[in-house]
């Protein structure tokens, strides 16, 4: 497959370049966390792929029509009509981003003592069902366990699971069951049109509302028309459009495949819960025909939602993701097989067998990564994923040490990517050097964000 952007280059952005005593110094100060480091000491920013692509010459056109009216502006109309063709359904509310659309679909239909379920809850997610009173419920699929097998969709949910929970002794308690495409906690691996179905059916059957939480949906569709060979020469578009008809709603974060800044997306069939959730939108989010979005953003989201579905863009991102892990594999560092298209994830806890999961791995490459070559990442494992008691004590490590290499949209070209995988080969060939990490300071919750640690 050629690694050809399709697109060029039409304004450019300096990226910082620093030096090792630099990079050392301003890792320091934020207390050995990535998150406290400011942007302009970051040379290449692999943290997320959640608004972070690069806008369309079309998209910023758009932005220059957005109709900033308060209520019934014509870009709202425009992002209405761009999101009913794609998904079918007919209520459709803009909110800021995804986690908001959380907020108001949980606090509308869920109550407190009940489950969601879910392939893989993403961790704000998981905290809106929390925050209920909820319990949340990750059912990935068997295959999803073994990182480096190549089972083509390693993202669905575990059925004969999901059929146990809806006819065990939990079953009236289940309040909703959510499927993630693709699924980013489970190594943004795809999620198969069979499972889908089956999982559909089985909500139909048991009367659970089923819906997406479809932040990558465009990326789904292009690897079941890459994996599934009946959807072979498949048109992503419809494939996505297939997806969407499966399920009673979806609520998704537009910073993702809207490729735009911000904003967020809750729709859904049933009028009767479309009310209810009008409501707390009303109050929280702003009126149903902006949701805490401008003009300009609608605008910018209805064109970035048809562009995102493009096979040329799509093709170039799974090769650019594909090429990202060859190279950092012939350099000795596994990767979550097989790779998708939003991120490359390292295996961190082979790499650095010397370090436990309680001085945090993946916190340790990432830190590594950086200081070597200024690479921002983030680290999935024990850091943000292990609990530890009221001591500090490690009480449970995360079942993988990853970091997450986050591909923002049309940001990076082949050789940005090049030069990550040289300085993840520096890094790999001393890694017995790598210290593992202590925490110093942490917060109750979400500590990943705001721990201070110190090299031990
Ligand atoms: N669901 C999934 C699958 C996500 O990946 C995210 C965000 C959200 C919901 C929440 O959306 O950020 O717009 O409020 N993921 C980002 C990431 C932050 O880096 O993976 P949001």
């Amino acid at each position: 497959m050629p690694l050809m952007e399709p697109y060029r280059i039409k304004v450019v952005e300096p990226i910082p370049v620093t030096t090792r005593a630099q990079r050392a110094q301003a890792l320091t100060r934020a207390g050995y966390n990535l998150f406290g480091l400011r942007a302009d000491e970051v040379t290449i920013d692999l943290l997320t792929d959640s608004g972070t692509g690069a806008l369309s010459a079309a998209q910023q056109a758009a932005a220059a029509t957005g109709d900033e009216s308060y209520a019934g502006a014509t870009s709202f109309h425009r992002f209405r009509e761009v999101v009913e063709d794609l998904t079918s359904y007919e209520h459709i509310y803009p909110v800021h981003q995804g986690r908001a659309a959380e907020r108001v679909l949980f606090s509308t239909l869920l109550k407190p003592g009940q489950i969601t379920l879910s392939n893989t809850h993403f961790d704000t997610t998981r905290a809106n069902s929390e925050l209920i009173g909820c319990e949340a419920r990750d059912l990935p699929c068997p295959e999803a366990a073994d990182l480096d097998s190549r089972e083509p969709f390693k993202g669905n949910i575990d059925l004969a699971a999901l059929e146990a929970t809806l006819t065990g002794p939990d079953a009236g308690r289940v309040g909703l069951v959510i499927m993630t495409i693709t699924n980013n906690g489970g190594g943004g691996q795809p999620v198969s049109m069979a499972n889908l179905e089956a999982a559909s059916r089985l909500c139909r059957q048991h009367g659970v509302p089923f819906f997406l939480d479809a932040g990558r949906f465009a990326e789904n569709a292009w690897l079941v028309t890459r994996r599934d060979p009946d959807y072979a020469d498949a048109d992503p578009r419809d494939v996505a459009r297939a997806a969407f008809r499966l399920a009673d709603g979806c609520l998704a974060s537009l910073k993702k495949d809207g490729i735009a800044n911000i904003g967020g997306l809750l729709a859904m069939r049933d009028g009767d819960l479309a009310r209810r959730c009008e409501v707390i939108l009303t109050a929280t989010e702003g009126f149903r025909t902006y949701g805490g979005l401008a003009g300009r953003d609608l605008a910018m989201l209805a064109q970035g939602l048809l562009e995102v579905t493009d096979p040329h863009y799509l093709r170039s991102r799974e090769a650019s993701a594909a090429h990202l892990a060859d190279l950092v594999n012939a350099a000795g560092v596994d990767t979550v097989q097989p790779p998708g298209l939003h991120a490359v994830y390292l295996n961190a806890g082979r790499l650095l067998p010397h370090i436990p999961p309680e001085r945090f791995p993946g916190h340790a490459l990432a830190c590594a990564l950086y200081l070597e070559g200024g690479i921002r990442t983030v680290e999935l494992g024990t850091l943000m994923l292990g609990k530890e008691g009221a001591q500090g004590e490690p009480v449970t490590a995360a079942p993988f040490e990853l970091v997450r290499l986050a591909l923002p949209r049309r940001v990076y070209t082949q050789s940005h990517l090049e030069y990550v995988a040289e300085v993840v080969g520096v890094v790999a060939k001393q890694a017995t050097l790598v210290p593992g990490y202590r925490i110093v300071e942490s917060p109750p919750i979400l500590r990943h964000f705001n721990a201070r640690l110190a090299p031990v």
